[in-house]
């Protein structure tokens, strides 16, 4: 009967270790819902709650739209955008010992900018986050103007950096060469980096033309979703008020986490070409820097095929070895459990 009892016990640790090992270490605040619709709210971003403060500043507070289940969607009263996705900051680490660094990303939905369109867009003001933690991010975004006889110049940032792009009328081109975005009807270019406004100028390209001047667009937009999503863009661009853009957010602006405690959090920093800190978690750990909770270790030996062939798998602290055959200590645990099992079957 003794015996039974400690059996009994060694196994339900063993269960319980198991599911604390599998679960994926908290994104948000303790009380706050991680959440919205089917967009995941890490923290420094977070909702109201009457239990928690769940963001850290009131540039990251989100609403969640009063939405039924799946279909609440994220916004962020701070810039007035919807929001689609937040990605904390990461690195990758490639076996040719090459390293790449992601900034913290919010995709949000920017309004386009238009000039003589029949239509009123939602934001021709223009956008302006100065103070806050976001930046358009250069690696992500692309500049894109829509119209025809058309000079489209990036307005609000340095004066001596003037960004912008001209584009042709061309009534003979096929819409190959418009698709392209290669100045026929559309122009596009770079945006430089840690750029916290936006907003247009437009000029005619030739002051002599003779033709009306037609409805034109021009707006910041992912590069990705425009090259894959955007096959006509001045048919498109008349069905489109918003479109996806990429925002690098940092949290230095407002507080710093000092080194003995990223240390602690299994974290890392670097600092971005505009002076924001990035924090992400050490090679072999997932989770938030951001939380006390921090980055826990990954258990590898949980994916598929972590060790070639014949080799059995052990977790480390950060990383994991492949060994050439199971230890007697393992053994003796799944010899224990299995007593156990034919004991509470007797
Ligand atoms: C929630 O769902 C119900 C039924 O599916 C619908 O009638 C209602 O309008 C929805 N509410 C919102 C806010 O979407
Ligand atoms: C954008 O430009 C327009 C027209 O030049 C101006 O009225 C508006 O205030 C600007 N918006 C911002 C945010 O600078
Ligand atoms: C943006 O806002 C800041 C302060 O909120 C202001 O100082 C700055 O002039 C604005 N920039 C533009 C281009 O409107
Ligand atoms: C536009 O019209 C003016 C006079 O109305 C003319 O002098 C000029 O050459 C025209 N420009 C073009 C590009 O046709
Ligand atoms: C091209 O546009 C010009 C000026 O708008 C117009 O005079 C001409 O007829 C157009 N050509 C074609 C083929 O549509
Ligand atoms: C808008 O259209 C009017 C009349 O066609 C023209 O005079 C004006 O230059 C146009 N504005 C822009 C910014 O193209
Ligand atoms: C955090 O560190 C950055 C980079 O060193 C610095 O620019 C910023 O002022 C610091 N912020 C605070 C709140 O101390």
């Amino acid at each position: 009967m003794g015996v039974q009892f400690v059996m009994r016990i060694t196994f339900l640790l063993l269960l319980t270790y198991g599911l604390a090992e599998a679960a994926a270490p908290p994104m948000a605040r303790p009380y706050c819902t991680e959440f919205c619709g089917t967009v995941r709210i890490p923290y420094p971003f977070g909702m109201t709650s009457a239990r928690a403060r769940c963001y850290s500043n009131d540039w990251f507070k989100i609403d969640c739209s009063t939405g039924n289940g799946s279909s609440a969607r994220p916004f962020l009263p701070s810039i007035n955008m919807e929001v689609l996705e937040i990605k904390i900051p990461n690195r990758y680490d490639f076996l040719s010992g090459y390293s790449y660094y992601e900034p913290g990303i919010v995709r949000v939905k920017m309004p386009i900018i238009t000039s003589n369109c029949t239509r009123t867009g939602p934001g021709n003001g223009g956008v302006n986050m100065t103070g806050g933690p976001f930046y358009f991010s250069s690696y992500r975004n692309k500049f894109i103007s829509v119209g025809c006889n058309n000079m489209a110049l990036m307005t609000g940032i340095d004066p001596t950096v003037r960004v912008g792009c001209n584009s042709d009328c061309d009534n003979k081109t096929i819409i190959e060469r418009e698709a392209k975005c290669s100045g026929f009807n559309c122009c596009q270019s770079r945006v430089p980096s840690g750029n916290q406004v936006f907003n247009v100028s437009f000029k005619s390209k030739d002051e002599e033309y003779n033709g009306s001047e037609k409805c034109k667009y021009a707006f910041l937009a992912e590069k990705e979703w425009f090259d894959s999503d955007i096959t006509n863009p001045s048919y498109e661009m008349t069905l489109l008020e918003r479109v996806p853009v990429a925002l690098e957010w940092t949290v230095s602006n407002f507080l710093n986490i000092s080194s003995s405690r990223a240390a602690r959090r299994k974290a890392e920093w670097y600092s971005t070409s505009y002076g924001g800190r990035q924090y992400f978690c050490l090679p072999g750990y997932e989770g938030n820097p951001y939380l006390y909770t921090g980055c826990q270790d990954i258990n590898e030996c949980e994916k598929d095929n972590a060790c070639p062939n014949k080799l059995v798998c052990e977790n480390t602290e950060g990383s994991y070895n492949c060994n050439k055959q199971e230890s007697p200590l393992k053994v003796a645990i799944i010899g224990m459990s299995v007593c156990s099992l034919n004991l509470e079957n007797e």
